[in-house]
C-alpha cells in the first residue's frame, strides 16, 4: 500500500512513519510536512535513507501542493496539526487553519483521488472533561479549548465527507501520548528535560488534573490496526488505561532521575483547564488491540530515551522553544 502521512515530521506521526515500514515490507509512504516549530527531519534521521519512504515539504492547507503528492496514493493518515493547547489559548489561527480547513483540504484530494482509506488523527479533547465514568464514541463533542474545538471541527468535516460524498474515513481519538521525539513543550518531556537541566517543573494548579496515558507505538499499533481492519465511517477511541494525576506523574520523573521535590514550582493554573479525560476503548479493543506497555515500564524506556538523546533535545530547548518558554513562563507569573 502507498501511504500518504501528513504530519510524519511530528512526534506521532515519525513514530507512526517507523512503524509501518518495520512492519509492512511492501508499503511505501510518503511524508508530507510544513515542518513548523514542531516538525523535526532529525525525528526520521534512522529510516530517512529507506527507498521506501519520501518526504515532501508542505502544507496540507495549499491545494496545489497536496494534489501534487497524490499520485498512486491509497490512503492518507492525517497527523498535521497544530496540537499544544496552551500555544492555542496564546493565538488560535493556526489551530483553525490547519487542523480545519487543512482537513477539509485533505478530505476533497481523497474524494477527487479515490483513496481507499481516510484515517483523522483525532483526540479525546474534542469529548471534554468528564468528572466520572468514560466517554464513548458515541457521545457529544464538549470541547473546552481553541485547539481542542479545531480538532472537532476536523472531525466533523471527516464525518461530512463520509455522509455526504463516501469518502472512506476514519477517525480515531487517542489518549495523551508519550514517549520518544516528543516535542519538549508537552509535560513529560518538558519535565525531564528541565529535571536534566536543573531547571524548575512548573505544575499548573494543584496538580490534581487527570490524564489517560498511552506509549506512543501502543498507539500507532492500534493506528495500523484501524487503518487495515476498522470499519469505514466508524470512530475508535484509544487510550493507554493509564489515569494518572500531574503531581504524580512528576514526582515519578523527579525519582527516577534522583531529584527532590524542590525542583516543583507551583505555577498558575491553564486557561479552562480540563481536569480529567477518560475515554471507552470497548470498540479498538474488539478489533483485537491491546497496549503493551505498561505505564511504568513505558515511562522508565521515555526517561532512558531523552537521558540518552540530549542530540536530539538540547538544540530544540536552546531554539524555538527558549523564546515561547520564556513568553509562556513570564505570562505565568505575571511578570
Ligand atoms: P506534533 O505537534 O508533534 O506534530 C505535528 C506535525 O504536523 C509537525 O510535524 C508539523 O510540522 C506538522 N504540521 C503542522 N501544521 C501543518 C500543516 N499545515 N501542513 C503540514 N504539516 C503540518 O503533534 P503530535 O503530538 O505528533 O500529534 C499528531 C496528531 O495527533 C495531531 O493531530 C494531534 O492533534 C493528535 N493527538 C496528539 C496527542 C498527543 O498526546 N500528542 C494525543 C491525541 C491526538
Ligand atoms: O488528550 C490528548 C491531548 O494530550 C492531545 O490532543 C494534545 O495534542 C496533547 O498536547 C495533550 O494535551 P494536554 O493539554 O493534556 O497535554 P500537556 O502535556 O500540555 O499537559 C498535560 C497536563 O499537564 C495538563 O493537565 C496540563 C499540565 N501541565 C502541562 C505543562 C506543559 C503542567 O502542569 N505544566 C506544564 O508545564
Amino acid at each position: 500500500m502507498k501511504i500518504l502521512v501528513t504530519g510524519g515530521a511530528g512526534f506521532i506521526g515519525s513514530n507512526f512513519i517507523r512503524l509501518v515500514l518495520n512492519k509492512h515490507p511492501d508499503d511505501e509512504v510518503v511524508n508530507f510536512d510544513k515542518l513548523t516549530y514542531a516538525g523535526n527531519l532529525d525525528n526520521l534521521k534512522d529510516i530517512e535513507a529507506d527507498p521506501r519512504y519520501r518526504f515532501v515539504h508542505g502544507d496540507i492547507c495549499d491545494v496545489e501542493a497536496v494534489g501534487n503528492v497524490m499520485d498512486g496514493i491509497e490512503a492518507i493518515i492525517n497527523f498535521a496539526a497544530e496540537s499544544h493547547v496552551d500555544r492555542s489559548i496564546g493565538g488560535a489561527a493556526d489551530f483553525i487553519q490547519t487542523d480545519v480547513y487543512g482537513t477539509y483540504v485533505l478530505l476533497e484530494a481523497a474524494r477527487r483521488h479515490e483513496v481507499g482509506r481516510y484515517v483523522q488523527i483525532s483526540t479525546d479533547e474534542v469529548y471534554g472533561s468528564i468528572r466520572d465514568g468514560s466517554f464513548t464514541e458515541a457521545d457529544r463533542l464538549q470541547p473546552s479549548s481553541p485547539y481542542s474545538a479545531s480538532k472537532a471541527g476536523g472531525d466533523m468535516q471527516a464525518m461530512a465527507y463520509h455522509a455526504t460524498f463516501r469518502v472512506p474515513t476514519i477517525i480515531t481519538r487517542s489518549s495523551n501520548n508519550f514517549g520518544p521525539y516528543q516535542y519538549p513543550e508537552k509535560i513529560i518531556p518538558l519535565f525531564i528535560t528541565n529535571a536534566l537541566e536543573n531547571k524548575k517543573l512548573p505544575l499548573y494548579g494543584d496538580g490534581a488534573n487527570v490524564r489517560d496515558w498511552i506509549y506512543v507505538t501502543d498507539n500507532c499499533e492500534a493506528i495500523d490496526l484501524v487503518l487495515h481492519r476498522g470499519k469505514i465511517g466508524e470512530i475508535y477511541n484509544i487510550g493507554g488505561g493509564n489515569e494518572r494525576d500531574n503531581l504524580s506523574i512528576t514526582r515519578l520523573i523527579l525519582a527516577a532521575l534522583g531529584k527532590g521535590e524542590e525542583m516543583i514550582e507551583r505555577v498558575p493554573d491553564r486557561l479552562g483547564h480540563d481536569f480529567r479525560y477518560s475515554i471507552d476503548c470497548s470498540k479498538v479493543t474488539e478489533l483485537g488491540w491491546a497496549p503493551a506497555r505498561s505505564f511504568e515500564d513505558g515511562l522508565r524506556e521515555t526517561i532512558d530515551w531523552y537521558v540518552n538523546n540530549p542530540w536530539w533535545w538540547e538544540k530544540i530547548k536552546s531554539g524555538e522553544f527558549a523564546q515561547y518558554y520564556q513568553q509562556q513562563y513570564s505570562n505565568r507569573s505575571g511578570s
